[in-house]
């Protein structure tokens, strides 16, 4: 199999948790795409949406998913998305898509978070990927000198990229993370940072991991 009918797997395999009347989370990337598309066959059994991205906005809009605005939502039965890397204790690192502070909102606001991944986004240790740091535009320079005395790692200016909440993000490389619940805070604690994309306080719930052999839940 390829990585994308990989990714595929993944992302339909999410459908079958998905119940009637409910409003379910998006998340953003290529395998959240595919989950897209199968939602788009069911779209008539749910309310609809709330999106993580203009990106992935487009796409619902796209295939006649109702979007809904967070703010009008009492509670969110469900959040999907992929990641970047994911641990046995199924914290994550995310954000390579730019997405992750809305992505983290809407993980944070739903009830059960199910992360869809191939078999490569499983490791031992978090920190291989690059940890990404959205951060207010006119902070960067003092959060970069801030990440390097706290973390040891090296961050570097995501060049060309402004989120949609009109941000930079600076990638941490060089990351060994062992304690990621340790590591989360210290990095939201400081003055200029919005977003750090280390899943950890709130983990997924399920995650669906696809090989050639089939799709192995973890939880
Ligand atoms: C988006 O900001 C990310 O958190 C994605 O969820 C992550 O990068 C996974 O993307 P792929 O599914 O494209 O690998």
């Amino acid at each position: 199999m390829t990585k994308d009918e990989l990714k595929k797997a993944a992302g339909w395999a999410a459908l079958k948790y998905i119940k009637s009347d409910t409003i379910i989370g998006v998340g953003t990337g290529s395998t959240t795409d595919h989950f897209i598309e199968a939602l788009a066959t069911i779209k008539n059994k749910i309310y609809g949406v709330v999106s993580s991205s203009e990106v992935s906005t487009a796409k619902l809009k796209n295939l006649g998913i109702f979007i809904f605005d967070l703010n009008d939502v009492n509670s969110l039965d469900i959040y999907v998305d992929g990641t970047d890397e994911i641990n046995i204790n199924l914290q994550m690192i995310k954000g390579g898509g730019a997405a992750l502070t809305r992505e983290k909102v809407l993980a944070s606001a739903a009830s059960k978070f199910i992360c869809i991944a191939d078999q490569s986004k499983k490791v031992e240790i978090l920190g291989n990927y690059p940890l990404p740091v959205e951060v207010i535009p006119m902070a960067y320079n003092f959060v970069a000198r801030k990440l390097v005395q706290l973390t040891h790692g090296l961050p570097k200016y995501r060049k060309g990229v402004v989120t949609d909440n009109g941000n930079i993000i600076l990638d941490i490389h060089n990351l060994k993370i062992i304690d990621a619940i340790a590591l989360e805070k210290i990095i939201n604690n400081i003055p200029g940072v919005v977003t750090v994309g280390l899943f950890a306080r709130r983990p997924a719930d399920i995650a669906l991991i696809s090989s050639e052999e089939g799709i192995t839940i973890l939880s």
